[in-house]
């Protein structure tokens, strides 16, 4: 059981929920995030936020102290934007994640767990399931840069005796996502209908993802921490696939029955399916996907209405 764990990224979507996830556990948590996507409102008061880059090493080590396991959501996250700032994304991403663990070496941390993404592995020919002996073959730079960072990770753990488990996150989405135009597009949807703007559709539509709310991605983290493994990759998602026109359906139907979606051209470096084969997980860790995005839609809603 952690006494005293860093969530880098802790002022961001995954890592505020996760931060308040483990305080309500009588966790000390300490937060690092450069709030380039963070709030400051999002860290709850109990924790200490440090306002500082993964990338320095002062403010690693000063953010380290007495951390006993490590929570690393800190990235820049966007794979359309990976594309054209491939440099700034490794940099992040990758450099980020090595600065932290040179930093581990000196500390007294004992688990390491790191937030990587369903963007590491290749683009599948069909809506089937992938499990995590599926080919990693990223096709955007922040995939390949989060592929890269899962191997140094177990490599560097085992060499530091640091427990090390990761999570590859599919599309996670839940109150409070970070409002981009690259990001979460169910916040995207939702953001641009309250506005009275059509939802914009890449391609054809019939993309699918593994939509999993973010309760779920936080209850993994919250299992990978307590387990008494020392060292595993998971898929975190639930297993099924809900299609970009489905979720557009979904939401025209909730907020502006009269708007329709606009089909614009498809992006370089997006997945055609997404879906997470959840049976290692689920296995391992005891881990179930207890939310379902019918039943959570009217809150995500209200959520991004109260937020517009
Ligand atoms: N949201 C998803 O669907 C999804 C899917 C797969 C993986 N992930 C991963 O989960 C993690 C959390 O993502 P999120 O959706 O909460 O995104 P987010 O943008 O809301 O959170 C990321 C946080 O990292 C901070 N940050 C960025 N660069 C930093 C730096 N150099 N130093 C310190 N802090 C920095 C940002 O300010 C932000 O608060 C990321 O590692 C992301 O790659 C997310």
């Amino acid at each position: 059981m952690s006494q005293k764990a860093l969530v880098t990224g802790g002022a961001g979507f995954i890592g505020s929920h996760l931060t308040r996830a483990l305080l309500a556990r009588g966790i000390e948590v300490t937060v690092l995030d450069d709030l380039s996507m963070g709030k400051r409102e999002n860290v709850p008061a109990d924790a200490r936020l440090i306002v500082g880059d993964v990338r320095s090493g002062d403010d690693v080590a000063l953010a380290l102290e007495g951390v006993d396991t490590v929570f690393h959501e800190a990235a820049r996250v966007s794979i359309r934007s990976s594309i054209a700032q491939f440099y700034e994304d490794a940099e992040i991403n990758l450099m980020g994640t090595l600065n932290l663990l040179q930093n581990c070496a000196q500390s007294s941390v004992r688990r390491f767990l790191f937030a990587s993404s369903m963007a590491v592995y290749a683009d599948s020919k069909t809506p089937d399931p992938i499990s995590e002996d599926y080919i990693p073959e990223p096709i955007s730079p922040y995939g390949i840069a989060k592929l890269a960072a899962e191997k140094y990770c177990l490599e560097l753990t085992r060499q530091m005796d640091i427990d090390c488990h990761i999570l590859r996150y599919f599309n996670t989405y839940g109150p409070g996502q970070s409002v981009t135009p690259y990001v979460g597009v169910i916040t995207i949807f939702i953001t641009r209908l309250l506005a009275g703007k059509p939802p914009k559709i890449f391609g054809d539509g019939e993309q699918r993802r593994d939509f999993v709310h973010v309760n779920d991605v936080v209850n993994a983290n919250l299992l990978a921490m307590d387990t008494s493994e020392r060292y595993g990759l998971y898929n975190v998602g639930t297993g099924r696939a809900t299609s970009v026109t489905e979720i557009s359906n979904l939401l025209c139907q909730r907020i502006a029955p009269d708007i329709r979606p606009e089909y614009i051209p498809a992006h370089a470096g997006e997945l055609r399916y997404s879906i997470a084969n959840i049976d290692h997980i689920c296995k391992s860790l005891g881990y179930t996907p207890k939310e379902s995005l019918v039943e959570r839609i009217d809150e995500i809603i209200e959520n991004c209405r109260l937020s517009h």
